[in-house]
């Protein structure tokens, strides 16, 4: 903050000078006009070409003039000065990236939902629990099909309504949204909005009977997907991070990806210093990528970017973040953002 102040005051002590400097040259080229039309016009006056009157009146036009050209010259840089802030605005309007959408959650359906009546409004009839439990297992067929899933990373919900157990009440009500694939969107809301069991709803955490309406994901319900592959393939950053005991390594998912793709993530995330950094556990191992993580040696914040690595890597068709940036400061969550992409 001081530093911010000490900038500002710097800012403005320049911006005073250069007014100074430009009001005394304007004085001194005033004063000069002034002088020349005054001895001119006396000159003239005893010569006799001119009245003393009419000399008069060329002196008092002249200091005139000059008012008027210092007033203009002032005016002029003021409104320079003013038009940075327009500017600025400008730049601020343009560097927010516009093709985030956002939506607000209240109370567990979206704000500007007029899409419909009962929608939202009147409980929806809850499927059988049992049924949807043994419905679970695909044929052989539907197995070998979902190769081909998620054709594309488009979500729908359709009158999405959600509990957490079917004796709790309702958390999402009658959603309707449509995320086209390869789009971004950022969900907004108060805490205890639904925020987080919009993002449970797509990984499919409520168990059966606990979901009525629709939800499809590459244009197929998600309740026909295996969890496996669905998980596998929708990445759900948790707004607690967690650290496995282990190495960084198997934080990241083991030998699936490539050592240089996982040191490149780690500096662009800002972490490789602090993985190079890490104690040794095996004698003869280079610390790095096996070195141990210990969860306690690590920030809130730390364990945040490499649960993000971790699902970056496995480049997943959705990425849902979990107020993932919320323990970073800002230059980590531009980092983030940038990762995400
Ligand atoms: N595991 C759970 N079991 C039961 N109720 C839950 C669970 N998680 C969240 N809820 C309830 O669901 C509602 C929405 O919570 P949540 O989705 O976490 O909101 P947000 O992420 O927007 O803060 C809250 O009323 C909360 O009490
Ligand atoms: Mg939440």
């Amino acid at each position: 903050m001081a530093r911010r102040v000490d900038r500002r005051s710097d800012v403005l002590y320049h911006l005073m000078s250069a007014n100074c400097w430009l009001g005394l040259s304007m004085e001194a080229l005033s004063s000069a006009i002034v002088a020349f039309a005054a001895f001119a016009s006396v000159g003239f006056a005893i010569s006799g070409s001119l009245t003393a009157g009419a000399a008069g009146l060329v002196v008092t036009n002249a200091i005139m003039v000059t008012g008027l050209l210092a007033g203009g010259v002032q005016t002029a840089t003021q409104l320079e000065v003013e038009m940075n802030a327009v500017e600025r605005i400008r730049g601020v309007s343009e560097e927010a990236t516009p093709e985030v959408q956002t939506l607000r959650l209240m109370g567990g359906s979206f704000e500007d939902d007029d899409s419909d009546d009962e929608g939202t409004s009147s409980p929806p009839e809850w499927p059988d629990a049992e049924l949807e439990a043994s419905a679970d297992a695909l044929t052989a067929n539907e197995e070998l099909e979902m190769d081909a899933w998620p054709a594309d990373s488009s979500v729908r919900f359709r009158r999405y309504w959600m509990r957490y157990r079917m004796d709790l009440p309702a958390v999402l009500r009658g959603v309707n949204l449509d995320i086209p694939a390869g789009s971004r969107l950022a969900v907004v809301g108060r805490t205890g909005s639904g925020k987080s069991s919009l993002a449970a709803a797509l990984i499919r955490n409520p168990g059966p009977g606990c979901t009525a309406g629709s939800l499809l994901v590459g244009g197929r319900d998600v309740k026909t997907v295996p969890l496996a592959r669905l998980r596998r393939h929708i990445a759900l950053l948790p707004q607690e991070p967690w650290v496995l005991r282990g190495s960084v390594r198997e934080n990241l998912g083991g030998d699936a990806c490539a050592d240089s793709d996982a040191w490149a993530l780690l500096r662009s995330l800002g972490l490789a210093d602090a993985v190079r950094n890490l104690p040794v556990e095996i004698a003869g191992s280079g610390g790095g990528l096996d070195g141990k993580l210990s969860t306690a040696a690590w920030s809130r914040g730390q364990r945040q970017l490499l649960a993000l690595e971790r699902a970056v890597l496995r480049r997943p068709a959705i990425l849902v973040l979990d107020e993932a940036t919320a323990s970073l400061d800002e230059a980590s969550e531009k980092r983030v953002l940038a990762a995400a992409d």
